[in-house]
């Protein structure tokens, strides 16, 4: 597929197809030319409406509100239907008259990511798909709006990386346990390093044991492939801002000794998302040269069984020297997030945010149903930083408050803090405020918890997703890591 810009105006010829979308169900808008076609089709501009009348080769799509997300929808859903139409085609696009570079943009990204499929484990090949070349129209007939075409442009090439960001994130999440494990998703990292200008350092197990990353270290002893710390740097010329984002990098999460069922078990190879999400956070924020400094740490271990397994009673150390009795082996990603929460802080001096990013607990998906990211932290204005940013884009995101009430039930009688709650309830946020145990004091309003356990990879197309991982947590910090750059300080 490529997308393309360009000054004509929207009269397709030669079999090209007009792409128009319908917002607000408003058939009287000038873009609808084939009302009486459309009635009779009873298409009314519905969300997730979509016809191709072939006669005037036109596609029509529905969404029923002008916000980002739905754009991102509707060019899913366009890409779709001109998918499912044979022959190589050229298919062209108004741009919308309303806010057009913020729909422009969320089109486009709607076309990137609607487009995107992992069919690398099918060993029969499914025909190639057809060529299909997008053009936006600035030039539209439509309107007077008076658009710069270079702005535009620059819009076009931002979807574009942050959607392959987006993609690239998606593949590693995909890919199978039994191929990706802290060895792969290192080197993995170290290609990415080395094709953008990032530097890139990979640790193993043996500083894990130097560094006393006693809880990270625990997480991985049962399993064959041996563990890995990810810390990737990106520093431009003259940064606005300096900010750590930690990812949890399970390549796969059995449970541990506190086994999973077989059910809660397969997709499990999914709970790398939040590391996969830094690397795709730190291959964007490269290719779109923003002015901030990005330190990206991943925590990527496999949590198995085994005779040297970690076992629930056992006391660990963790790099801050805080204690933890384990109680349930499968709450094991707070144990490595606590470690390299710990490492970050330790190595890194004078940053502005810190925020980490976790598939981290069924009781976010259960609270906030499972496209919906949990959002954390003890700063209210940063938190409505990266609300406002999930807003921009098209994620979904929403904020889960901390109580002192809550705080009391990781208590351990016997050590510092205990792994799990001692209640039933609120298993999001208490695995936050597990977290919080290591954030130094004075970092506590630099730091963000995002738990992604329910969109980051759904057995489902949703929206603008495929079946499968989606990215999400992505597009929401780049949003945000956008806005710091772009502002002045
Ligand atoms: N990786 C899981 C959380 C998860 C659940 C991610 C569903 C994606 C979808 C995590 O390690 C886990 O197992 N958490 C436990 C914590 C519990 C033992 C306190 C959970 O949520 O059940
Ligand atoms: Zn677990
Ligand atoms: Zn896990």
């Amino acid at each position: 597929m490529k997308i393309e810009l360009s000054t004509e105006k929207t009269i397709c010829e030669n079999g090209e197809i007009e792409i128009i979308f319908v917002v607000n169900k408003n058939l009287e808008h000038d873009f609808v030319k084939d009302s009486q076609i459309l009635k009779k089709l009873k298409f009314k501009g519905e969300n997730e409406q979509v016809v191709y009348l072939h006669d005037v080769n036109r596609i029509y799509v529905g969404l029923e509100s002008d916000d980002i997300e739905s754009f991102k929808i509707a060019g899913a859903n366009a890409i779709k239907k001109l998918n499912s139409i044979d022959g190589d085609l050229v298919a062209k696009i108004a741009i919308y008259d309303n806010n057009p570079l913020q729909t422009t943009k969320a089109i486009a990204e709607g076309f990137w990511l609607g487009n995107y499929e992992f069919k690398k484990y099918k060993s029969k090949q499914e025909e190639v798909k057809n060529e299909i070349e997008i053009i936006f129209c600035a030039g539209s007939s439509y309107q007077n709006i008076d658009i710069d075409f270079e702005t535009i442009q620059n819009i076009l090439n931002e979807s574009k990386i942050i959607s392959e960001a987006i993609n690239f994130t998606r593949d590693i999440i995909n890919t199978p346990p039994n191929e990706l494990y802290p060895k792969v998703f290192a080197r993995k990292s170290k290609e990415l390093a080395a094709q953008n200008k990032i530097d890139c350092q990979i640790y193993d197990d043996e500083f894990l044991v130097s560094h006393k990353m006693g809880a990270m270290l625990a997480v991985s002893l049962a399993s064959e492939h041996r563990p890995r710390l990810v810390h990737m740097h990106y520093k431009p010329q003259n940064p606005k801002a300096k900010v750590i984002l930690v990812g949890k990098g399970l390549t796969y999460d059995s449970g541990g000794l506190s086994l999973k069922s077989s059910d809660y078990m397969v997709t499990m190879k999914a709970d790398k998302s939040g590391a996969s999400a830094v690397l795709g956070i730190m291959k964007a924020i490269s290719e779109l040269s923003l002015d901030i400094e990005v330190h990206g740490i991943c925590g990527v271990v496999e949590n198995m069984i085994g005779g040297n397994a970690y076992k629930p009673d056992d006391v660990l150390t963790a790099k801050n020297g805080k204690t933890i009795e384990v109680r349930n082996t499968d709450a094991e990603g707070r144990l490595v997030l606590a470690d390299c929460l710990c490492y970050a802080q330790d190595e890194i001096v004078e940053f502005d945010y810190i925020i980490d990013l976790a598939t981290l607990t069924g009781a976010c998906v259960v609270g906030l149903g499972e496209f919906t990211s949990g959002l954390m932290g003890h700063n209210d204005e940063l938190k409505n930083d990266i609300v406002n940013a999930a807003k921009s884009c098209g994620e979904l995101v929403a904020t889960l408050p901390f109580n002192r009430h809550l705080k009391k039930l990781i208590k351990s009688e016997i050590a510092d803090i205990c792994n799990i709650s001692s209640s039933r309830y609120g298993g999001a946020i208490t695995a936050a405020l597990f977290l919080d145990n290591f954030i130094k004091e004075e970092n506590k309003d630099k730091w963000l918890h995002i738990d992604i356990a329910g969109p980051a990879f759904i057995e489902k197309n949703w929206g603008f997703n495929p079946h499968g991982a989606s990215g999400a947590g992505v597009a929401m910090v780049l949003a945000f890591l956008q806005n710091l750059s772009n502002s002045s300080k």
